[in-house]
């Protein structure tokens, strides 16, 4: 069962739709609808097994030199199997193509993220996060998810 990695196409919208919203319903991931799926595919990367999508990853460039992952999952019966990490791997791998020095995420997964190079940092550090979305966040003054940072170049 091996899993391979590729950039999202549009027929993967409704996959990405209901694996979304079934992190979205346990509070894990900001929903996202079809229309915003389907409009923005290209910041999306899939992961399939058998010719089924079991996880997915993007993009979203937060400043020139800063990108954050957002809407990463694995769907349950193939978490812990690496393929968490592959997606990773690949959105770390856009960021070097686009030139962008840092590659940040806001998590519950810290222990993911450091086996992957990744390092805790202060949320403050990222004005251009704290001040675009956070400040409309619900849970802005009691944010529990803990940012975390990899350095691709200095
Ligand atoms: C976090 C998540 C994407 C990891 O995907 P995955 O495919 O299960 O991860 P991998 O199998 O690549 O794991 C890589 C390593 O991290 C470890 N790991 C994975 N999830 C972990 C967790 N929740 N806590 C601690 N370690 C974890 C694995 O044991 C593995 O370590 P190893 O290589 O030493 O065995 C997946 O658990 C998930 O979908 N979680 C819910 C959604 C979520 O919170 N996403 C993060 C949003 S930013």
């Amino acid at each position: 069962m091996t899993a391979v990695c590729r950039k999202a196409s549009p027929k993967d919208v409704d996959s990405l739709y209901l694996m979304i919203k079934g992190y979205a319903e346990r509070g894990i991931m900001l929903p996202r609808s079809r229309d915003v799926l389907e409009r923005q595919i290209d910041l999306f990367v899939v992961a399939e097994v058998d010719g089924n999508v079991v996880g997915c990853g993007s993009l979203c460039q937060l400043g020139n030199d800063l990108v954050e992952v957002r809407s990463l999952g694995i769907s349950e019966g193939h978490k812990g199997q690496g393929i968490g990490s592959l997606l990773l791997d690949k959105l770390v791998e856009e960021a070097r193509e686009l030139q962008i020095p840092k590659i940040m995420a806001l998590t519950y997964e810290v222990s993911f993220f450091e086996k992957n190079g990744f390092v805790i940092v202060s949320k403050e550090i990222f004005p251009e996060k704290v001040w675009t979305d956070c400040v409309h966040c619900s849970k802005q003054s009691c944010c529990d998810e803990i940012a975390v940072l990899k350095v691709l170049s200095e």
